[in-house]
């Protein structure tokens, strides 16, 4: 100390001094580990605040001896000053930090993550093929882009049957076709693989439709084949019975309808008892809206394989028989799932698939 003063005042005013300096250090540190603005407002109450001990000395300066007073004043002013300095930057710090965490509150409860589920056409599918795979049969597949032959000729429909008329479809520059149905598929596997065969196939199938509430030009079927040595009609309606008990319901009934199909002889249309009626046709007195009466719910066609058919893939026709069957899955799902415009099975709309669980 460069002032000339009594020892005891020296001590005095050294005591001070230090207790000022000691007052400093601690609110720096304290203001700089400041965690949030609240409590850096109680530091500032504390420590530069109208009772606390800094201001308590610094209006005491008037008090103070002449020797005191210079030295005194000019240490608690200084302490003064950075501690205000100290609180003016953390306040600005801590402003800028909240301000910049305002776009993220990490209290708030986290983004869930978008999970999909199954279309219905694809649940509809998979449940198809999951009973015709527990009843043996194998799922083969096929192109969408096919030629005449596996679409028609090598199924008995040479270019001038009137059946082609039904299936009018979408031809390429190529000459190849959007498969009219998924019958094409049998005639690849027999290509490839002698008898026994077990198979099904599904997937898109083309044609030149009007599109309305029950058609589309862009389908679905389901297709199921099996050929053996003394394969029979009894076993194709066991087949389609088990499967339609196993779709639509325990007490589900199978009816043959007589029908034409080129590829199939004999051949029939087949229709499942209506599930929403229990095959009465009607529900409390009204009419069945989705049998439309009848009791009855067109499913398919089937058939036993014609021989010509086992000739265009030199199969001994002779020797052996088989069945086939084939149907549009939409129609099943749109009954199973209570449905009643086949294009919604194309709408983009969420609120569509939405409704159906899993
Ligand atoms: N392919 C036929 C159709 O699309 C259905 C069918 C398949 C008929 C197999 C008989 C046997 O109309």
């Amino acid at each position: 100390m460069g002032i000339n003063v009594p020892a005891f005042v020296a001590a005095e005013i050294e005591i001070m001094v230090r207790e000022i300096d000691d007052l400093r250090q601690e609110a720096i540190a304290a203001i700089g580990a400041a965690a949030d603005l609240k409590s850096l407002e109680e530091l500032r109450v504390h420590f530069a605040g109208r009772r606390s001990r800094l201001r308590e000395i610094l209006s005491s300066i008037g008090k103070l001896s002449a020797e005191e007073r210079p030295i005194i004043g000019s240490a608690a002013g200084k302490a003064q000053r950075v501690i205000d300095n100290a609180l003016e930057q953390r306040q600005a710090a801590l402003e800028a930090l909240s301000e910049s965490s305002d776009s993220f509150d990490i209290t708030l409860p986290g983004r869930r993550p978008h999970i999909g589920r199954k279309h219905p056409l694809t649940a509809m599918t998979d449940e198809l093929v999951d009973v015709l795979r527990s009843m043996g049969f194998s799922v083969a597949d096929g192109p969408e882009v096919d030629d005449e032959f596996h679409n028609f000729d090598a199924l008995n429909t040479p270019a001038d049957h009137p059946a082609r008329d039904e299936h009018d479809t979408f031809y390429l520059d190529d000459g190849n076709l959007l498969r009219t149905h998924t019958s094409t598929v049998q005639i690849r596997v027999m290509q490839q693989q002698p008898p026994p065969i077990r198979v099904i196939s599904q997937g898109r199938c083309y044609r030149k439709e009007t599109v309305d509430a029950t058609h589309h030009m862009v389908f679905h079927q389901i297709e199921g084949l099996y050929v053996d040595e003394g394969v029979s009609l009894a076993e194709l309606k066991g087949t389609l019975t088990t499967l339609g008990r196993r779709i639509m319901g325990d007490r589900t009934e199978i009816r043959f309808r007589p029908h034409f199909f080129p590829f199939t002889e004999p051949s029939v249309e087949f229709d499942f008892s209506c599930t929403i009626c229990a095959g009465e046709g009607q529900i409390q007195g009204s009419r069945c809206r989705v049998c439309k009466g009848t009791g009855w719910i067109e499913i398919g066609g089937a058939g036993m394989v014609d021989p010509n058919v086992f000739r265009a893939v030199d199969y001994d026709a002779e020797k052996y028989t088989g069945f086939a069957f084939g149907f549009g899955i939409e129609r099943v799902a749109m009954i199973r799932y209570g449905i009643d415009d086949i294009r919604l099975f194309l709408d983009s709309d969420l609120r569509f698939t939405r409704q159906f669980g899993g």
